[in-house]
């Protein structure tokens, strides 16, 4: 009798394991296709965010690999890099795709969407935490960035990742109205930065990092 309950036990709770499987699987289905539409909707509304997007979610991750990160960090930093910007559907294409300085009140528009990105992603299942690091992208060291203000230890370390993998992104690639700069020029310009707009620390390994995969050199060195 004894034998038969624990058999019955046994068959209820693979029953249930793979129900759970079942859901989990489906959770991680919705969740991906739910990411794919929202970044064709951006490619739809703006080609270079959209591109954009992919670079700074290859560079964020490829930082992430070479520092051997945690798994569940490197998880949540590739889905918040590949949606940091997504807060950009909300924002007017006229002003996405300007070729000109953006005027006082068109900038104050553009700063909304780390927060707008943020009210899209925490509604996806298992996303809050990427949520919150899109909802950062813009913060500075200094306390100087958006939408918050926060200070470097309000601050998390894969919001600060983003952020110069974001800012490497936008001067190493061309647009209509900045032509390109090159790896040197750009890593030059980041360090100009150091402390104020960016972590030291995150971007000296950052740089490190960019020096493994291009072979570049480290400017920190040059003094
Ligand atoms: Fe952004």
């Amino acid at each position: 009798m004894q034998q038969m309950q624990s058999k019955d036990n046994k068959a209820s709770y693979n029953e249930w394991h793979r129900k759970i499987k079942r859901h989990g699987t489906f959770i991680f289905y919705f969740r991906f296709k739910l990411i794919k539409i929202l970044l064709l909707l951006m490619r739809q509304k703006d080609e270079y965010t959209y591109t954009h997007s992919i670079r700074v979610m290859r560079l964020a991750y490829g930082y992430a690999k070479y520092y051997d990160l945690p798994g569940h960090e490197i998880k949540i930093l590739k889905y918040a890099s590949l949606l940091h910007d997504i807060g950009k559907l909300a924002i007017p294409k006229r002003i996405l795709s300007k070729n000109e300085r953006l005027d006082d009140d068109e900038y104050r528009k553009i700063k909304k969407h780390p927060h707008i990105g943020y009210l899209i992603t925490k509604y996806i299942l298992h996303m809050k935490d990427e949520a919150c690091i899109i909802r950062k992208h813009h913060e500075r060291i200094d306390g100087k960035g958006y939408p918050f203000g926060l200070k470097s230890a309000e601050i998390d370390e894969l919001s600060k990742i983003i952020s110069i993998c974001d800012a490497f992104d936008a001067m190493t690639t061309n647009r209509v109205y900045r032509k390109k700069s090159n790896l040197h020029d750009a890593l030059v310009e980041l360090s100009a930065h150091a402390g104020t707009q960016f972590d030291k620390t995150i971007l000296l390994n950052f740089f490190k990092y960019i020096n493994s995969k291009f072979n570049t050199i480290n400017v920190f060195k040059k003094g």
